[in-house]
C-alpha cells in the first residue's frame, strides 16, 4: 500500500470535536461505502486510520471525523490549520458497500456518531434508486452532532434522529434500541423492519452488537457473501 499527499481545504465544524474534514490533491476510485487510511507523521511515526468517505466517487475528498480524547491521531487532526499536508492511501478498502444488499420495499440505514458517513457517499451518488424508501436512524448524543441532517431530508429520505443526551422537541430520546423495541422508529418511518427488509448498521460496536441481536430475534439475518441475507454492518472500533 502506498501512500499519497493531500491537502486540508478545509475543516467544517459542527460542534467541538466534530467536523467534515474537505481534503483536494487525491481522488481515489472506490465504491460508496468503502474508507481510506488517513495519517500524519508524528514524533517520527506515521499514524494511519481508516475512515468512511461521506463524497461521492470522483469528487474531493471528505470525510466526517470525530476527536477522540487521548487518541494517537484525531487530537492532531484537529490541530492541523487549512493547508497543511496529510497522507492517504492510494486505494480505498472496505467490503461495507451495497454490492451485496438486495432490492428490498424498505432499506433501513442505522448509525450512530460518524457511522453516518458512509450512507452520506451513497446518497451523493444516487445509489438508493432502487429502494422505494430509506429510512436514516442517527443515533447522536447532542442535536449539533446531527451531521448531514438538511442533506438528507432535502432529498426526501426519512430521516429519524435518536438524541441520548438532549432533549429536543418532536425528536426521539434515548438509543436506537430502545426505540426498535417499542415500535417508534417503523411508526414514525411508516415501514416494517421486518424479513422483507435491508437494513445497514454502522458506528458503535456496543450498538451493533444489540440491534443486530434484535433484528435476528425479528427473524431478519445475516448478509453473507454466499447466503443472501438482511443485515449488513461496519464497526468503527
Ligand atoms: C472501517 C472504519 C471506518 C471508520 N470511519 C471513521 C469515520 O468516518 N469517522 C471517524 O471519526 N472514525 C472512523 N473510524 C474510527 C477511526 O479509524 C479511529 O479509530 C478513530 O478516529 C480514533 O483514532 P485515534 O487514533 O484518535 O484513537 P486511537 O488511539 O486509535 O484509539 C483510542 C481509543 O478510542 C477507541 N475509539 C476509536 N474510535 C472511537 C470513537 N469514534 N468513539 C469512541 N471511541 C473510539 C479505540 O477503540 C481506542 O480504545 C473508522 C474505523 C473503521 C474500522
Ligand atoms: N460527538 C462529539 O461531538 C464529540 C466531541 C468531542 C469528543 N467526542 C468523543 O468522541 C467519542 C465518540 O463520541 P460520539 O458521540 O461520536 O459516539 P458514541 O459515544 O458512540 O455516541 C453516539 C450515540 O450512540 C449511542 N450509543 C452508545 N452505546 C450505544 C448502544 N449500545 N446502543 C445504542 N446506542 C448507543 C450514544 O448514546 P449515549 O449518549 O447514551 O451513550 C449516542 O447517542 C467519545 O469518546 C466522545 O467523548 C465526541
Amino acid at each position: 500500500m502506498t501512500w499519497t499527499r493531500v491537502t486540508l481545504m478545509e475543516r467544517i465544524e459542527l460542534a467541538p470535536g466534530l467536523a467534515r474534514f474537505r481534503l483536494s490533491g487525491h481522488r481515489p476510485e472506490f465504491k460508496p461505502g468503502q474508507f481510506v487510511q488517513l495519517a500524519l507523521d508524528l514524533n517520527g511515526e506515521r499514524v494511519g486510520r481508516p475512515y468512511s468517505l461521506c463524497s461521492a466517487p470522483g469528487a474531493d475528498l471528505e470525510t466526517l471525523i470525530v476527536r477522540v480524547q487521548g487518541g494517537a491521531l484525531t487530537p492532531a487532526l484537529f490541530e492541523l490549520a487549512q493547508g497543511a499536508p496529510l497522507w492517504v492511501h492510494t486505494a480505498a478498502s472496505g467490503n461495507f458497500t451495497l454490492d451485496r444488499v438486495r432490492d428490498a420495499p424498505s432499506l433501513w440505514l442505522l448509525s450512530t456518531g460518524t457511522g453516518i458517513a458512509p450512507f452520506m457517499s451513497m446518497v451523493r451518488e444516487g445509489s438508493f434508486n432502487r429502494f422505494a424508501k430509506v429510512v436514516f436512524v442517527h443515533g447522536v448524543r447532542k442535536l449539533a452532532h446531527l451531521a448531514y441532517r438538511r442533506e438528507i431530508e432535502e432529498r426526501g429520505f426519512v430521516h429519524l434522529p435518536v438524541v441520548s443526551r438532549e432533549q429536543c422537541e418532536g425528536l426521539l430520546h434515548g438509543r436506537i434500541p430502545d426505540h426498535l423495541d417499542n415500535g417508534a422508529l417503523e411508526k414514525r418511518a411508516g415501514a416494517a423492519l421486518d424479513g422483507n427488509a435491508q437494513v445497514l448498521l454502522c458506528g458503535n460496536p456496543a450498538m451493533i452488537t444489540q440491534v443486530y441481536g434484535q433484528l435476528i430475534d425479528r427473524g431478519l439475518t445475516k448478509n453473507r457473501p454466499r447466503r443472501p441475507g438482511n443485515i449488513t454492518f461496519e464497526a468503527y472500533w
